[in-house]
């Protein structure tokens, strides 16, 4: 896409070795490789301080390290991770049966974990268009939506947020649409996407999508994609509707079944 070229060539003219933001990031290095996998992420993305208390109460629990429980999202990361590696794939849909299921706040939770894991860059991109959430979950404030984008009115560079964790970036959205799905199947989604993927070697790209059976968006958007991951909200998705979900990803490549809200009781280890 013309925008994102565009958007690459400025980022690159403020990246010159002598670039100070670059420097003091020490995103420059001797083959330029660092540097060219997050500048487009980091030079010109604007990065925001989060708050603590706001993301514990949000359930961001992998935001505080000394949170026992954030070792369950290591896990899940690292599997992920493993698997995709093997795989080739970059990017992920997190969806669900029905709504509540804890999307959103699994995704959140995952981007952080994996930025952390250091081989890779992560973004996460709230393409629930009928509900943006991550930016309310993350406590940013957003001064455009995702539809701005498409519609040639802001940058991609503009919209991207770094919420000061390294190798994260955000692309939130502050405004639901009704007429989402068509956005979602449409061409200028799918060469979105594969911009957004190949430009970059090392970015695994997080898509937080609607459920799978209350709207279309999901099934419509999933081609888009890699691979799929499921949340399913204990309690909140009856046999059928698991089914049926299942029945709609068989032709995708299931990452797994992540069981949120279980009333299991974390033991976490020594
Ligand atoms: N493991 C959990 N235990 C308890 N509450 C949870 C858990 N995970 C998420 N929640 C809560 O459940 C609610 C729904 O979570 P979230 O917004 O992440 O779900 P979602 O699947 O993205 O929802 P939607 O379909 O509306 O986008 C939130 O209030 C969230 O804090
Ligand atoms: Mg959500």
């Amino acid at each position: 896409m013309e925008r994102i070229k565009r958007a690459i060539e400025k980022v690159k003219k403020h990246n010159q070795p002598n670039d100070l933001k670059a420097m003091k990031r020490g995103r420059v290095n001797a083959n330029g490789r660092e540097a060219d996998l997050d500048e487009f992420s980091y030079v010109s993305t604007k990065t925001v301080e989060l708050d603590g208390p706001h993301l514990e109460k949000n359930r961001i629990i992998v935001y505080n390290q000394q949170d026992v429980k954030s070792t369950i999202f290591d896990i899940l990361r690292t599997k992920i991770i493993s698997k995709m590696q093997q795989n080739g794939w970059k990017t992920i849909a997190v969806t669900s049966p029905t709504q509540g299921c804890g999307k959103t706040v699994i995704s959140v939770n995952l981007a952080i974990s994996m930025a952390r894991y250091n081989d890779f860059s992560i973004m996460l991109a709230d393409f629930d268009l009928k509900k943006p959430e991550v930016a309310k979950n993350l406590g940013l404030k957003v001064d455009h939506s995702i539809m701005d984008y498409f519609d040639d009115k802001v940058e991609l560079d503009e919209m991207l947020v770094n919420p000061a964790v390294p190798r994260l970036v955000v692309l939130p959205n502050n405004k639901a649409y009704k007429d989402s799905s068509t956005l979602m199947s449409s061409n200028k989604m799918r060469s979105f996407v594969e911009e957004v993927k190949h430009r970059y070697e090392s970015r695994i790209i997080i898509f937080d999508l609607p459920p799978l059976l209350a709207t279309d968006d999901a099934i419509a958007f999933l081609p888009n994609v890699d691979c799929v991951l499921l949340v399913v909200g204990n309690g909140m998705c009856s046999k059928s509707e698991i089914e049926e979900s299942m029945r709609l990803l068989s032709s995708k490549n299931l990452l797994g079944t992540v069981l949120n809200k279980s009333d299991d009781e974390w033991r976490g280890y020594v």
